[in-house]
């Protein structure tokens, strides 16, 4: 490439493709097993049939079996008769040494060299004349034997791709294969789906193939979002934008090859790039000029049309149309949708490439044709008793179509219509595309303007709430803020308060707390308190919201017990509703529950009577948290989803998934319920996360999980992210877990520093908050710092570093205690089993640690079913008793109870360190059921130990010594007596051949020993 910077055009590594490569790597093993084995994949093209198969391809060493491949080719039948035949035996040559492809062939050598020159001179020379054809039956014979021949050596893999190219000779052939094969050959065979019209010669093959039953058939779909996202940003070398990943997923449709494509023009910043076009148009090339003609004026209409409206544009005869129509269906370029009758096209592309070739003169006039029977049509429908005017959908299709006929004016008052039909049919997004049209339409017709059925500052406001509850942030804010310049605030004051208060939320919802506050209070300051009024109740709710989501409880509740005194007193129901709901947050995040959770529900059922959809979503959000907070997660997790789905009735999921379902999924992650975590994050990553407010919870939740089950680097990167993007400071509860999880990832690296600066920071967010919660959870995991810290100082003998660690743990634990035992907190269960954790934490720090406290933090887990920190807490509770001296088996005990939890969980740190405590204290655990974690321990290197002469445990020790411990801290940290160390340790110096402690630790280093 000259001047320009190559790029991968293709990505690196296959997507979304697990379940389908499983089943071709089962259909291999099943022909190594023995039985036959024949796969027919079928797609469209570009899908990625041949990925998929090459993946395949590759990988056949694992299972010790060749992989022959030939592909049909685009040449017109009876050119190259077997031509993927000859390129699948081609390679044999070089596979195999001369005698055994003397074996292989069996004799067939020269008959097949025919057809495959490459295989030997060509029989004629030894006696039957080399013209003599080769009957069909004959080869077909030969062939069969080459295959059952080279499976005596191992397994093989037969790929014959694009078998929709095929000529009859090779369809017979592998007709034969098909009925003929025997175990030890699998064949995989593909073709495209959308070449097979009506009368294709391969249809009958695969009606015969599917008789047999025989053969098993894989369809490839398109890729979906996640997929799609992850496909680009391997091809770019780092995430898609967002926004890009949309486009691609709009124009591709889920077509890798087309995704490629796309994104390679949009990277040389051309819109559909040539090649793409020709391909695209070469299959509507080939129909007749009247059906190319008629797939224009459909074009128009957009990617799908109904008959009787293509029919009134068109305005051809209805006969001569339908035989056109069949045309384009049986080719492929049309496809019919079963439920509506609707023409489809096959692929968004092939619309937009015939789109793009109409020049702009034949566009207008068939837009406006469309428009007109459109209206006919509504106008027909009027006059029937019971019709109900225009749908949604048809009133979005006339604001389109007046637009793209540039009649400006009917373009203005058709979209505002449309706002409103979409707004009401829940299809928010769309409305807020009529409703921006119409807006940027407002100044050019000033005439439509002022028949519009909603006045400029009206139309703002809802294109701005649609944004919001759609989910696109920076577009609310930005119409919220139009909206607000065009009020004056000393003359309406109520006005502008109520759209300074909703510019709070688009605000916050933007993960901004700080402009959200700003807003707010501005909002408070303005709004007369004089005689009270809706406004007023509303922003003061508001303003109690946001206290709330700050942590500052008390005062959220002063402020939201004003907001429902005053909505009662104007009859202000969805005030009161919203109100509550905050007043139910506060109490249960204090630990109030049973009250908390009454006025939630006061505030849900008013919600629900009010279709209050806002509220309906944070009211199911925030029980659920308080349920959680309580140690009652299975019920949180039910109630998220229950609010995932209410909002998803109204159109709003957009704003509400990307936090309801990740929250879930962190609820049954603490119970354990790990696999049905993982299902819902995949939900969460397929959903348009387009801003940071509405990746951060996904991330924190994703992060959460990769470090629970010891995928540290994943972890910090989701959580670094989440910082990275934040607008704004994050809220406490937002925080909070962000820097306890990057905290933990960096004790289980062994990066202490790192993890007390996560730590502090993370506490720094709480300094102003009441969060009992969140403090107990942070504190804890700040403590198991300290605790770190301490113990690694005393190894050391740093014993300035260790009472640092100790003073810090002591006030750490203080500040938890006055925080969880603050005057009208009550702590939950949740609360005190972190509580019982940080004291059993800080036991460790001031040392020794207390296997006591360990087991009581460890019952208050298990009791509430939280198995990863009961899990680590008897891990701690086995190594305190085996450091106290305590009989062996209770410590057995406790350690395998860890085992058992940390193997069920996939939580690979914990067990890791589960088995080196056993393997240093000489327990011997138990089998488990064999869960996740199925990482053996670190095999042994016996090549070094049998050749140095050195034991397991002497290993064990060199390591020790090697890390400069004493012949005491060996024997702390091997549970044995100072007299067994100082054994072990001449042993190992006497076996190494060296004097001293020094050099044996340079032995250990050289030979890659320590660690
Ligand atoms: N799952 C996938 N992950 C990554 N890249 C993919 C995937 N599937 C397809 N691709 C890429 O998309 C392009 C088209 O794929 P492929 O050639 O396999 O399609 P096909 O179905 O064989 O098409 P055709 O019918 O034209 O032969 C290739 O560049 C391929 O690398
Ligand atoms: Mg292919």
């Amino acid at each position: 490439m000259i001047g320009g910077v190559a790029r991968r055009v293709s990505c690196p590594v296959v997507v979304g493709r697990g379940a389908e490569a499983a089943q071709l790597r089962a259909a291999l093993e099943r022909a190594a097993g023995g039985q036959p084995a024949i796969v027919v994949v079928a797609g469209e093209a570009g899908v990625g049939k041949t990925r998929l198969v090459h993946d395949l391809v590759c990988r056949v060493g694992e299972v010790g079996a060749v992989a022959l491949t030939g592909g049909c080719l685009d040449v017109g039948d009876g050119v190259l008769a077997y031509a993927p035949l000859v390129e699948a035996l081609r390679p044999l040559v070089g596979l195999l040494d001369p005698a055994e492809l003397e074996r292989v062939l069996g004799g067939a050598g020269g008959e097949l060299a025919r057809l495959v020159p490459e295989l030997g001179p060509p029989a004629g020379v030894g006696g039957r004349p080399a013209e003599a054809p080769l009957a069909p039956t004959r080869l077909f014979e030969l062939l069969l034997g080459v295959l059952h021949r080279l499976a005596e050596r191992g397994p093989v893999l037969l790929v014959v791709e694009d078998l929709h190219w095929a000529d009859q000779s090779t369809r017979d052939l592998l007709g034969f294969l098909v009925r003929n094969l025997r175990g030890g050959v699998a064949l995989v065979l593909t073709y495209r789906s959308d070449e097979l019209h009506r009368r294709h010669p391969l249809r009958p093959f695969l009606a015969e193939l599917d008789r047999s039953g025989r053969a098993e058939r894989l369809e490839l779909d398109r890729l979906g979002r996640r997929d799609l996202a992850e496909l680009l940003a391997g091809i770019l070398e780092e995430p898609a934008p967002p926004a890009l990943v949309g486009e691609v997923l709009a124009r591709s449709e889920g077509n890798p090859f087309f995704a490629e494509e796309l994104l390679a023009a949009h990277l040389d910043g051309s819109r559909l790039p040539l090649a793409l076009r020709d391909l695209v148009l070469a299959r509507v090339e080939a129909l007749s000029e009247p059906t190319q003609r008629v797939l224009e004026v459909a074009a128009v209409a957009g990617t799908r049309v109904d008959h009787e409206l293509l029919a009134a544009v068109v305005g051809q005869d209805a006969e001569q149309l339908v035989w056109l129509l069949r045309e384009a269906v049986t080719r492929h370029v049309l496809g019919v949708d079963e439920a509506s009758g609707a023409y489809v096209f096959r692929h968004a592309l092939v619309q937009e490439a015939v789109y793009d070739d109409l020049l702009p003169v034949q566009r207008g006039p068939l837009h406006a044709a469309y428009a007109r029977a459109l209206e006919r049509r509504i106008a027909q429908r009027g006059h029937a008793p019971g019709a109900g005017g225009a749908t949604a959908v048809e009133q979005g299709q006339l604001a389109y179509h007046w637009y793209a006929a540039h009649d400006l004016g009917q373009a203005l008052l058709a979209s505002v219509k449309a706002g409103q039909a979409a707004e009401a049919a829940s299809a928010l997004a769309e409305a807020l595309g009529h409703y921006e049209r119409a807006l940027s339409l407002w100044d050019q017709v000033p005439e439509a303007a002022a028949a519009s059925p909603l006045d400029r500052g009206t139309l703002l406001h809802r294109a701005a709430e649609t944004a919001n509850l759609a989910g696109y942030d920076d577009r609310a804010i930005g119409l919220g803020r139009l909206a607000l310049d065009r009020v004056d605030p000393a003359a309406e004051p109520l006005r502008a308060g109520a759209l300074l208060e909703r510019l709070a939320r688009y605000h916050w919802t933007a993960a901004d707390t700080p402009r959200a506050m700003a807003a707010v209070e501005q909002a408070v300051a303005i709004i007369p308190r004089d005689p009270p009024s809706e406004e007023l109740a509303r922003a003061l709710a508001a303003h109690a919201q946001l206290l709330m989501l700050l942590g500052r409880h008390a005062e959220a509740r002063v402020r939201g017990e004003e907001a429902v005194a005053v909505a009662r007193q104007v009859g202000a129901r969805a005030v009161e509703g919203h109100a509550l709901t905050t007043l139910g947050t506060c109490l249960g995040i204090l630990g109030h529950i049973e009250a908390g959770i009454a006025d939630l529900e006061q505030g849900l059922r008013i919600a629900r009577e009010l279709t209050a959809v806002d509220d309906l979503g944070r009211g199911h959000a925030n029980l659920a948290t308080v349920l959680d907070h309580a140690g009652r997660s299975a019920e949180a997790a039910e109630i998220f989803l229950a609010g995932a789905e209410a909002v998803r009735q109204h159109g709003a999921l957009g704003r509400y998934g990307p936090t309801h379902l990740p929250d879930a999924a962190l609820a049954l992650l603490g119970l354990g319920r790990r696999v049905e975590a993982e299902r819902l994050l995949d939900q969460v990553f397929d959903l348009d996360l387009r801003s940071p407010g509405l990746r951060g919870r996904a991330l924190t939740v994703r992060g959460t999980l990769r470090l629970r089950t010891g995928d540290l680097a994943g972890a910090e990167a989701d959580l670094r992210q989440v910082l990275d993007e934040a607008p704004g400071p994050l809220d406490p509860q937002n925080a909070a877990p962000v820097f306890g999880g990057l905290a933990e990832a960096a004790l289980w690296d062994g990066r202490l520093a790192d993890a007390r600066a996560a730590a502090a920071e993370g506490l720094e967010f709480l300094a102003a908050a009441e969060e009992p919660y969140w403090m107990s959870e942070l504190g804890r995991t700040a403590l198991r710092v300290e605790a770190a810290v301490a113990e690694q100082a005393r190894a050391r003998h740093a014993d300035a570093d260790e009472r640092a660690a100790r003073e810090l743990a002591g006030d750490l634990l203080d500040r938890l205690h006055a925080v969880t035992g603050a005057p009208g907190v009550s702590p939950t269960p949740t609360v005190a089993a972190n509580q019982r954790t940080a004291e059993a934490e800080w036991s460790r720090a001031a040392g020794p640690s207390d296997p006591e406290r360990w087991a009581g933090a460890a019952s208050a887990w298990e009791a509430l079913g939280y198995p990863w920190q009961a899990g680590y807490a008897r891990w701690r509770q086995a190594e305190a008793l085996l450091a106290q001296g305590a009989p062996r088996q209770d410590a057995a005990a406790a350690l395998a109870r860890a085992w058992a939890l940390a193997d069920r969980l996939g939580a690979r740190r914990l067990s890791a360190e589960v088995e080196s405590l056993a393997r240093r204290a000489r327990i011997e655990l138990p089998d488990t059921a064999g869960g996740g974690a199925q990482e053996a321990p670190a095999p042994e290197e016996p090549a070094v130990t049998d050749e140095l002469g050195l034991t397991p445990r002497e290993l064990e020790v060199l390591a020790l010594v090697a890390d400069g411990r004493t012949n005491r801290q060996i024997a702390q940290a091997l549970f044995i007596s100072n007299k067994t160390a100082s054994v072990h340790v001449s042993n190992i110096l006497a076996k190494l051949g060296v004097t001293n402690r020094g050099e044996a630790a340079a032995v250990a280093h050289r030979l890659h020993l320590t660690g």
